[in-house]
C-alpha cells in the first residue's frame, strides 16, 4: 500500500531533472502518473524508468491549447506539479529581452494553465505544487528575470491557495535553491559549469547543492500534508536563512 494509491499525478517537466524525481517518487508511492514535456523521446525514455504505467503526453506548456490537451487526457486531476520551464542567465543589458517574455510564457502562463484546466477536474483533497526557485526571495546576480518570475509564481500560488480553498484544493509552491543532476542549462560554456557552480554553493550554509531527491521530498510532504497549504517552502541548504 502506497500513500498515493489511487491517486492521478500530473507532473509538468516530469522527464528530466526535479519533475522527474518528483514523479518518480510519486509513482513508487502508487500514483498514477502523466508526465509532459516537449520532447518525446525523453519522456518515452522517463515514463520506462518510472514504470508502473507511467506515461508521457508531449506538451509545451507555453502554447494554451497544449496545456488544455494536455488535462482533458486525464479523467480527473489530484495531484498537479509545475515543473516545467528553463531559466534565464545573464547581465540585464546582455541578454534578449524576448527571452524573459519566453520564460514568463512557460514557466508563469503554463503553471497558471495548468492550475486553470486542472481546476474543474479537482476534487476536495486534491493538490497542486507550483514551482518557483529561491531567487523570489534573495538577489541573484545576473538572474532578474528570473528573480522577477519566482516572485511571481510565489504570488500566484499564495493567492490561489486562499481561492481554492473552499473548493479543499490545496496550493502550495516548491522553491528550489541550487540542485544538482537536472538538465538545467546555467547559460555558462560547458567548460565553466563546476566554477559557477561552487561559486554557487559557497552561499550555501550546508555547503553542497541539492539533490533532485531533496525536492521530491519536499514534493511528496506538499502532496500528503493534509493541513499545507499558502506556503513557499524553500529547500536551500539554508541559502535564504543565511542571505
Ligand atoms: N536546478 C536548479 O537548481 C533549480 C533551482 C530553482 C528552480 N529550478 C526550476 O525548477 C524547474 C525544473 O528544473 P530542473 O533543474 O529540474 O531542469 P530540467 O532538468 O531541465 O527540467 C526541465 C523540464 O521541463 C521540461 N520543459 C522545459 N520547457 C518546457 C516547456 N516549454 N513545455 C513543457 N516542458 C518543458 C523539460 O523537458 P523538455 O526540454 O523536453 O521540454 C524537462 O522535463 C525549472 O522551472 C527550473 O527553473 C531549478
Amino acid at each position: 500500500m502506497g500513500a498515493l494509491d489511487g491517486k492521478i499525478a500530473v507532473v509538468t517537466g516530469g522527464s528530466t531533472g526535479i519533475g522527474f524525481a518528483i514523479a518518480e517518487r510519486f509513482a513508487s508511492e502508487g500514483a498514477e502518473v502523466v508526465i509532459a514535456g516537449r520532447r518525446q523521446q525523453r519522456l518515452e525514455d522517463a515514463a520506462a524508468r518510472i514504470g508502473r504505467g507511467a506515461r508521457g503526453v508531449v506538451t509545451d506548456v507555453g502554447d494554451d491549447a497544449q496545456v488544455k490537451r494536455l488535462i482533458d487526457s486525464v479523467p480527473r486531476v489530484d495531484l498537479l506539479v509545475t515543473c516545467a520551464g528553463g531559466a534565464v542567465f545573464g547581465a540585464v543589458d546582455s541578454v534578449p529581452s524576448q527571452s524573459w517574455r519566453a520564460l514568463f510564457n512557460d514557466r508563469f502562463f503554463g503553471q497558471l494553465s495548468a492550475c486553470h484546466y486542472a481546476v474543474p477536474k479537482m476534487a476536495p483533497g486534491s493538490a497542486i505544487i507550483l514551482c518557483s526557485g529561491i531567487a523570489g526571495h534573495t538577489a541573484l546576480v545576473n538572474y532578474s528575470g528570473g528573480a522577477g518570475l519566482c516572485g511571481a509564481v510565489n504570488a500566484m500560488g499564495r493567492s490561489l491557495s486562499v481561492e481554492l480553498a473552499p473548493k479543499g484544493i490545496r496550493v502550495n509552491v516548491l522553491s528550489p535553491g541550487l540542485t544538482r543532476d537536472t538538465a538545467i542549462d546555467w547559460g555558462v560554456p560547458q567548460e565553466q559549469v563546476g566554477a559557477f557552480l561552487d561559486a554557487l554553493v559557497s552561499k550555501v550554509p550546508l555547503k553542497k547543492p541539492g539533490t533532485v531527491r531533496d525536492m521530491a521530498d519536499a514534493a511528496y510532504f506538499l502532496a500528503t500534508c493534509a493541513y499545507a497549504t499558502g506556503q513557499v517552502i524553500d529547500i536551500d541548504g539554508g541559502w535564504t536563512a543565511g542571505a
